[in-house]
């Protein structure tokens, strides 16, 4: 059965199939980058934006990985970044040596990806790569981008397949243009 848009949801950007295209594609481009790897990488999921594409992206992989997860906030619960990421949960495993392959959902003013940067590095790893399923370069407020976007969009506040406003719409299968009238009430 064919789920019918959500009512906030504006107009839909990307649908399930052409998320998973893009993701079988970013898969490919992963399992090049990688396969002079001795050791498994290490993939980041920086929570919980990025889940439903962490799940995807490995899953189209064919290169073995290890997980690790890392929670950041950097909203509350507004459409704009606070410009002060927070780390809410950390990492489980030490970093030292490895191919780390952070996968974020989107880079936006790129305050959170700095951060991240900046932390993850100090802490030894042999490669750093990033891999974002969304990119809006004309918000960036940093010079930093990711290695491989899967998307790049203009400047529109969109939600599901991760992607929350209000830690809602989250599990909706395709991304969509949230509709102004719901963060503006
Ligand atoms: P940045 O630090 O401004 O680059 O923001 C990164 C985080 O803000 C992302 O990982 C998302 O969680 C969130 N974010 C940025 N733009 C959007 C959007 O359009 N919809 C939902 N979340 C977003
Ligand atoms: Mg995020």
């Amino acid at each position: 059965m064919q789920r019918e848009v959500h009512p906030d949801i504006e107009r839909v950007m990307y649908t399930a199939e052409q998320i998973q295209g893009r993701v079988k594609i970013a898969a490919e481009w992963l399992d090049e980058r990688y396969k002079n790897c001795k050791e498994p990488p290490l993939a980041v999921s920086v929570l919980k934006g990025s889940v439903m594409f962490f799940c995807d992206l490995l899953r189209e992989m064919k290169t073995p990985v290890q997980l690790d997860f890392m929670t950041i906030s950097s909203y509350g619960n507004s459409s704009e970044s606070s410009g002060m990421p927070r780390i809410v949960m950390d990492l489980s495993a030490p970093l030292e040596g490895r191919d780390v392959l952070l996968v974020e959902d989107i880079i936006d003013t790129g305050y959170t990806l700095v951060k991240l940067r900046d932390l993850l590095k100090g802490r030894g790893a042999k490669s750093f790569t990033v891999v974002a399923l969304l990119d809006k370069p004309s918000r960036r407020k940093v010079d930093i981008k990711a290695d491989y976007s899967c998307f790049t969009i203009e400047n529109e506040f969109i939600v599901g397949y991760g992607l929350d406003y209000a830690q809602q719409y989250r599990n909706l299968p395709y991304i969509g243009v949230l509709k102004h009238s719901v963060y503006e009430k």
